[in-house]
């Protein structure tokens, strides 16, 4: 019994402590993995920005290319820049050891990233690094405080920094007004990212449906066999539309008889 409850622990630990690191406001998206055009701009995302020091190395070029409805040759030419074949692993140049006297910590392989960090934790992190001077790469994350990683969407997003601004105040999720005037009821909160504007070259709804984008990519990545399932399962639904017709049919044969 000690033994089982020890298991059992172990087994929900993970999920504590990832709990406990949550403790940051996370940004909420909604992904579709069924949507090809987004993947596809994620694809390109992932390869132009991510995979100068990450791999997703348990992905092939080809599945992807055929998943994603990209012809062969434009996956080869857009978005493979290490010289490698259709058929290969999304592997990168760069060595784990370099990597880590670069960085101070080896970028991981990103084609789980989705399952263990989860998309909101995702959609938030990468839209998250802010100016920090004190930092290395002059660069910090509110979502992943001191981290390693440089912010390399920086051309995109333009140049965010934390500071203190007015914002609505928010109780049991509710926003909250004056119940007289009816005007919201703000206070100061001094650790609110802002993007200094005309920095970047995206606008941030465009920014933001950019990472969207390159989330569901991840997600895809992490769960490939979802857009099967989901194939499938549009085929079982009309199996059994058609099947339905015809067992109808059969029972109106049979009750003829019996009425
Ligand atoms: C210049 C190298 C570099 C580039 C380019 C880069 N990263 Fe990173 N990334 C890192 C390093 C280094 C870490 C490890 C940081 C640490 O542990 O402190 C990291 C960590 C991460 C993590 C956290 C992983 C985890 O679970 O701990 C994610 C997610 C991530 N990167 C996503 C991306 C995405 C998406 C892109 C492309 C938009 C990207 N990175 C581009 C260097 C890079």
């Amino acid at each position: 019994m000690k033994k089982l409850f020890a298991v059992l622990m172990l087994a929900v630990m993970p999920v504590f402590s990832f709990a406990a690191e949550q403790g940051v406001h996370l940004d909420k998206v909604d992904i579709d993995v069924s949507d090809k055009a987004a993947m596809q701009d994620g694809a390109r995302t992932f390869a132009n920005y991510c995979m100068g020091c990450h791999s997703a190395k348990f992905q092939r070029y080809e599945r992807v290319a055929d998943d994603l409805g990209i012809p062969h040759e434009v996956m080869l030419d857009n978005l493979v820049f290490t010289g490698a074949k259709i058929g290969d692993h999304m592997n990168i140049g760069m060595q784990p050891a370099d990597a880590k006297a670069w960085f101070g910590a080896a970028p991981p392989d990103l084609t789980l990233v989705a399952r263990v960090r989860g998309t909101d934790w995702l959609y938030s992190y990468l839209r998250s690094f802010y100016e920090d001077p004190s930092r290395p790469w002059g660069v910090n994350n509110k979502v992943f405080p001191n981290v390693g990683m440089p912010n390399v969407l920086a051309p995109l997003q333009g140049r965010q920094v934390v500071g203190c601004k007015q914002v609505q105040i928010v109780e049991d999720g509710k926003k909250q007004y004056d119940p007289l005037t009816g005007t919201p009821l703000t206070h100061e909160a001094c650790d609110q990212l802002t993007v200094l504007p005309k920095t970047g070259a995206l606008t941030e709804e465009q920014f933001d449906e950019k990472i969207k984008n390159l989330v569901t990519f991840l997600a895809y990545s992490a769960n490939p066999v979802k857009l099967e399932h989901q194939r499938i399962g549009t085929y079982v639904l009309l199996y059994l539309a058609f099947f339905f017709v015809f067992a109808y049919l059969l029972k109106r044969e049979y009750w003829k008889d019996v009425h």
